[in-house]
């Protein structure tokens, strides 16, 4: 098997350190090229990050000398792994893909362009297909983290959605390393964060929707969310209220959430879960504090009254909601030989 060159852009951010630490010792992805603001071009990365995750820097990563964005730095890579703010990712990103440079990105700018495929791999693989009948190099975008979170309990269960109440409740780091004052968040709750219903929306609806080239054709079922900054570190949570087109079992939801297997488990890839939505039967789970795992979605409270499905979900946004998604991403692509 062919080994997959990659660059990081945004590799001293909260997701980039992340997407450098998942790539220690990974079977066939190789870094080869990291990135971060102007100010540290030239440094070591191990001098220049603030490593702010758990565990050491990587020690293949610390000698590594920063590069900048700029698409000669990364004309030797096989596809570049965007972790750079939303406000600077869309003029970079375009600059490289026009440059013949191949990119995954976390960032929010083209997620909901019609020919550009938004990956979460257990629930919407297929939609890479569309990249067999795109000439010449090609972008693929990872969803917003709650969208990625959420996404997975309701793919096995989509046909029997008439309509979804979410209310979020979103961690700190969410907000990215710099993103959120102490004094803002500390003993509080903050309400609204800005864009994020929409992307839900949006994107939720894009992913469980039909892709073709060029085109895509959404779910069409309404979401009303509420999105909620919460004081929690990692850990993005939800409460989902689905009204089903009929009542349902309640056993029969579970099991249906319980044997979600996709293709990344099918194919056995290095960073798939094995089982990528967990229910679990304490009655106060998930918690942030006690049942985050970094690849699959944990679900507690379900309940099932008339034809309205209660759920309570929790996903690690850092990993399952951004350089988990990347990574495995990369690694469906190459079992699908598209790189
Ligand atoms: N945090 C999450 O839970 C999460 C989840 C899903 C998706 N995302 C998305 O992932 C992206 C990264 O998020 P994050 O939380 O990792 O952000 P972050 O912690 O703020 O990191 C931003 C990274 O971008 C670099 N950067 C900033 N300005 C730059 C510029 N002008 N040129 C080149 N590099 C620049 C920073 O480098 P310096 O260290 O040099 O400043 C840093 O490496 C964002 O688009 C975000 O929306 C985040």
């Amino acid at each position: 098997m062919g080994r997959v060159r990659v660059s990081i852009l945004g590799s001293t951010g909260l997701v980039g350190q992340w997407m450098v630490k998942l790539l220690e010792n990974h079977p066939f992805i190789d870094v080869v090229k990291l990135s971060a603001s102007p100010g540290k071009v030239g440094r070591r990365y191990g001098d220049a990050v603030h490593w702010f995750i758990p565990g050491d820097i990587p020690e293949y990563a610390r000698d590594i000398e920063l590069v900048s964005t700029e698409p000669l730095d990364h004309k030797d890579v096989d596809v570049v792994l965007s972790a750079l703010p939303n406000e600077v990712a869309g003029s970079v990103e375009s600059k490289l893909l026009a440059s013949g440079i191949n990119v995954v990105s976390n960032a929010s700018p083209e997620r909901l362009s019609p020919g550009v495929p938004l990956i979460n791999p257990e629930v919407n693989w297929n939609h890479l297909e569309i990249l067999r009948s795109t000439k010449g190099n090609w972008l693929v975008k990872n969803p917003n983290c709650t969208a990625a979170i959420i996404s997975m309990p309701l793919k096995p269960l989509q046909d029997l959605i008439h309509e979804l109440h979410i209310v979020t409740l979103q961690s700190v780091s969410g907000a990215g390393y710099l993103g959120l004052s102490y004094l803002a968040i500390d003993g509080n709750v903050i309400p609204f964060i800005k864009g994020e219903e929409e992307k839900i929306d949006a994107e939720i609806n894009k992913m469980l929707g039909k892709q073709s080239p060029g085109n895509y054709e959404p779910w069409g079922r309404p979401i009303y969310v509420t999105s909620t900054r919460v004081p929690v570190k990692y850990g993005h949570m939800a409460v989902i209220h689905a009204v089903l087109k009929e009542p349902m079992d309640r056993d029969k939801v579970i099991n249906a959430l319980r044997n979600f297997r996709s293709l990344p488990q099918e194919a056995e890839l290095p960073t798939a879960p094995k089982e990528p939505v967990k229910v679990l039967d304490r009655i106060d789970a998930p918690q942030p504090a006690r049942d985050l795992d970094p690849m699959a979605v944990s679900v507690g409270r379900v309940s099932v009254r008339n034809n309205v499905l209660r759920m309570v979900v929790l996903g690690d946004n850092l990993v399952r909601g951004a350089a988990g998604i990347t990574i495995l991403t990369l690694e469906t692509m190459k079992h699908l030989k598209l790189i």
